[in-house]
Parts: C-alpha cells; sequence; structure tokens
C-alpha cells in the first residue's frame, strides 16, 4: 500500500498549495461508476440524488439508508425508477451488510451523509449518535479500505461532515482549514470523531478521500426538527416559535442545491486527501431569519404582514449553544470555482414557497414518534 502523494497541506500554507493545484491543471476529474450513497433519504441526501442520478445516466448510485425518522423514500419519488438508482435498506454500522454490498456492488466511490444530525436529540441522548456517526463511519472506513486496498488509483470516499467541529466563533472571524477541532455538543463530538478516522484512514492506509465540513443548510425535505422547516410548520400550526436564549446566535446559511453542486465538484474535482470548507456566506441572527421566514410565510399564505411574528416566544436557551459559525471559502472557490448562488432572502423565498406547495409531505413526516421527540424538547403542543 503507498501513503497517498497529496496528504493535506501543513498549516499555514493552503494558499501556495491551491496555487500549485492550479499550475497543475484540474486534471484529477474522477468518474466514478458505482457510488454507494448513505443517507440518501434524508435532507441533503436526497437533494444529493435528485440531481446527480439524472446528471450522470452512466453511474449507478445506490442509496443505502436505515429509514429512521429522518429518512423518507418519498423524497425521491422522482428518480426511484431510473435505471442508474438503487435503494438498499440498512445500517452503516452493520459490517456484515456492508461487505455484502461492495461484493454485490462493486463500488467505486462512498458518498458518505448517513449519521444522526440533530444537535437537540444529541444532548436528550447521544447514545445513537455514537452508534451511527462513530461506528458506522469506521464500518465503511475499514470495509471500503478491504475492497480498495489492492489498487486505491480509481476509487475515493467523500466523507461529509459539518463546521460544528470547529467549535464555536465570537462575533469575529471565521472557520478556516487551520481551525482547531473543538466541538462542544455531543452530536459535533461524533462528527468530529467520524473526521480523525476518515483522515486517520488516509494517512495510515492510504484510503482515497476527500472531506468536506458545511454549514448549515436549508431547503426542500428538511425535517421538522430544524429551526426553519420547524418556523414553517409552527406558523402553519398557529403553535408557538420557540427562540433559543435571546435568538442572537449567528449561523451561516447555505441553500441546499448550492451545497450538492459542491459536493459534486468535490468528488469529482477535489485534491485527494484533502478538506474543503462550504459555506452560504449569508449571516444571520436566529431572530433576524425568523423574522425574515414569517414574513415570507405571511406573504406565501395572505396573512397580514407580520402577524406571525406574534408567534414567537424566547424560551430556555440549548445547553452549549454555539454562539456563530462561519465559513471561509477560499479553497473551494479558489480551486474548484464553486461560490453559493443563492442570497438568503431568495433562499428563505424558495423554501417556504416549497414548503407551502408540500404540505402534505410536511404532515406525512409527523408521525406520532416526532410528537413525542416534540413534545420532549419543547413541552405540550396544546
Ligand atoms: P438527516 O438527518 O436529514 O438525514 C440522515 C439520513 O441518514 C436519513 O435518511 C437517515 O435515515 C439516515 N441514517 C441515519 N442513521 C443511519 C444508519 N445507521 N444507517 C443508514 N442510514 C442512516 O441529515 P442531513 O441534514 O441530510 O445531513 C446529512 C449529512 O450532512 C450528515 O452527515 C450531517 O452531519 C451533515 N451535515 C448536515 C448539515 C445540515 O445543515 N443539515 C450541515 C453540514 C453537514
Ligand atoms: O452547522 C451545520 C449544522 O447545522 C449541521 O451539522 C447540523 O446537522 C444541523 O442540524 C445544523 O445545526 P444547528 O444546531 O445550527 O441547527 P438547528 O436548525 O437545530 O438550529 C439553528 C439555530 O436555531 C441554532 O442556533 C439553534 C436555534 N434554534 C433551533 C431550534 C430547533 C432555536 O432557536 N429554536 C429551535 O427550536
Amino acid at each position: 500500500m503507498n501513503r497517498s502523494q497529496d496528504s493535506e497541506p501543513i498549516a499555514g500554507s493552503f494558499l501556495h498549495e491551491a496555487q500549485r493545484f492550479i499550475s497543475r491543471g484540474f486534471s484529477l476529474s474522477f468518474k466514478p461508476s458505482c457510488v454507494l450513497v448513505t443517507g440518501g433519504a434524508g435532507f441533503i441526501g436526497s437533494n444529493y440524488l435528485l440531481r446527480v442520478v439524472p446528471r450522470y445516466p452512466d453511474t449507478l448510485f445506490v442509496n443505502f439508508d436505515l429509514l429512521t425518522y429522518a429518512g423518507n423514500l418519498e423524497n425521491l419519488t422522482e428518480i426511484e425508477t431510473m435505471e442508474n438508482y438503487r435503494f438498499e435498506k440498512g445500517d452503516v454500522a452493520d459490517e456484515k451488510r456492508v461487505a455484502e454490498l461492495f461484493e454485490s456492488y462493486g463500488f467505486d466511490a462512498v458518498v458518505h451523509f448517513a449519521a444522526e444530525s440533530h444537535v437537540d436529540r444529541s444532548i436528550l441522548d447521544p447514545t445513537t449518535f455514537v452508534q451511527t456517526n462513530i461506528n458506522g463511519t469506521l464500518v465503511l472506513l475499514r470495509v471500503a479500505l478491504s475492497n480498495w486496498e489492492s489498487d486505491f488509483s480509481k476509487c475515493r470516499f467523500h466523507h461529509v461532515s459539518t463546521d460544528e467541529v470547529f467549535g464555536s466563533l465570537g462575533s469575529e472571524g471565521a472557520f478556516t482549514l487551520d481551525s482547531a477541532y473543538a466541538p462542544r455538543s455531543p452530536y459535533a463530538a461524533s462528527k468530529a470523531a467520524a473526521d480523525h478516522l476518515v483522515r486517520s484512514f488516509g494517512e495510515t492506509y492510504g484510503l482515497p478521500y476527500v472531506l468536506t465540513n458545511t454549514s448549515n443548510n436549508y431547503g426542500p425535505y428538511q425535517f421538522p426538527e430544524k429551526l426553519i422547516p420547524l418556523v414553517i410548520n409552527n406558523a402553519s400550526l398557529g403553535l408557538e416559535i420557540p427562540v433559543y436564549g435571546k435568538g442572537d446566535n449567528v449561523r451561516d446559511w447555505l441553500f441546499v442545491d448550492d451545497h450538492c453542486e459542491a459536493l459534486d465538484l468535490v468528488l469529482r474535482n477535489g485534491k485527494n486527501a484533502s478538506t474543503y470548507l462550504i459555506g452560504g456566506q449569508q449571516e444571520s441572527s436566529n431572530l433576524d431569519l425568523i423574522h425574515i421566514l414569517l414574513d415570507e410565510y405571511d406573504v406565501g399564505t395572505g396573512n397580514p404582514s407580520g402577524a406571525s411574528r406574534d408567534l414567537i416566544r424566547f424560551v430556555k436557551d440549548r445547553p452549549g449553544h454555539d454562539f456563530r459559525y462561519a465559513i471561509d471559502n477560499s479553497r473551494i472557490q479558489v480551486e474548484l470555482g464553486w461560490t453559493p448562488s443563492h442570497d438568503l432572502k431568495d433562499g428563505l423565498k424558495k423554501t417556504v414557497d416549497w414548503y407551502l406547495s408540500n404540505e402534505a409531505w410536511l404532515k406525512s413526516v409527523q408521525d406520532e414518534s416526532y410528537k413525542s421527540y416534540y413534545e420532549s424538547q419543547y413541552g405540550s403542543r396544546e
């Protein structure tokens, strides 16, 4: 086995590294023929599959998903009958099952989305976060390694991760490739551990990988536990809108289509053994965001202007609530020419319009388990 020749640039050398990469030209294009997409029935995974399955008809995409509360095959009806798409139900932490899938399909790429993804649930109970996010990632790495180690030249493991691994920013600055890991929630800690495992497989065994750390996504098919769909859902049900603390925490919002476009570029043209930070460049405090969102909601539903703002309630803060996230996008901009194409107002308008046109979807994902989670987190919905 050869250790990768292209390992991560050392701290501070990124611009130099990027210039060397450009001077060599964009010759690294990777063209997978059979991709294992884990967690493809979730929010980002389904948006990704809806985009790449029609785009690459000669590539087979196998969606492997446990269909937890967050996974929904209805998201994928547009592509479910396409010849280059398959669904397989199962758990990424089940090594025997993952090995059988590799055996049957002969994957040359993995795009790993599957995770427990909600911070508040990780605070209520971190157990499944460790099992899926850490052990599940380890299983995928072990099986990929044993299938690929005889020839690493035509395969790639893309690990999809979060900016939350870097912890919390003050009011200035942004996360960069030099930022230290400082996760502060069980969710973030589990994603940080998975990131370290991925890099360790690259460094130790030469497994070809790319890793992306991304800011808050929003858009169609997001489960209504997350802030933006929760606000829309509660407004539509006339329920109070819970704002943690004073609503002054800041997030860098990225429309999910822009994220999926970036992921496609990184898988195909990203440099081996490299990390790309992906951010929306659209920072907002939670309260400002909720105001824009509710105003769009009132326009979309014909409510009197400002009416839904009356539903806002300030509630007890999230324990260990990270104050601010912001991303320095320069590597993906310089190397791969990607920038986000949505500003927050456009993206929120598209999102509100989507949820208003897909009320049946929103209703269908709120089963008894959602109601019981909601009550543990916020108290009674009555
Ligand atoms: P999600 O919760 O909407 O979807 C997760 C999917 O994984 C679901 O389909 C679920 O059924 C599946 N899954 C869960 N456990 C599984 C298991 N053990 N085996 C197989 N499948 C399993 O999550 P999302 O928001 O789409 O996030 C996808 C990935 O992107 C995650 O790794 C998350 O950490 C990362 N990420 C999310 C955001 C964001 O803002 N949503 C931002 C940055 C990174
Ligand atoms: O930064 C990327 C991360 O973004 C992803 O890794 C996570 O998977 C994703 O869930 C998201 O994490 P956040 O914790 O930032 O997202 P959430 O939608 O839960 O919350 C956004 C902000 O809104 C945060 O400051 C907490 C606040 N909030 C959230 C909820 C659910 C509220 O004020 N009230 C709420 O009811």
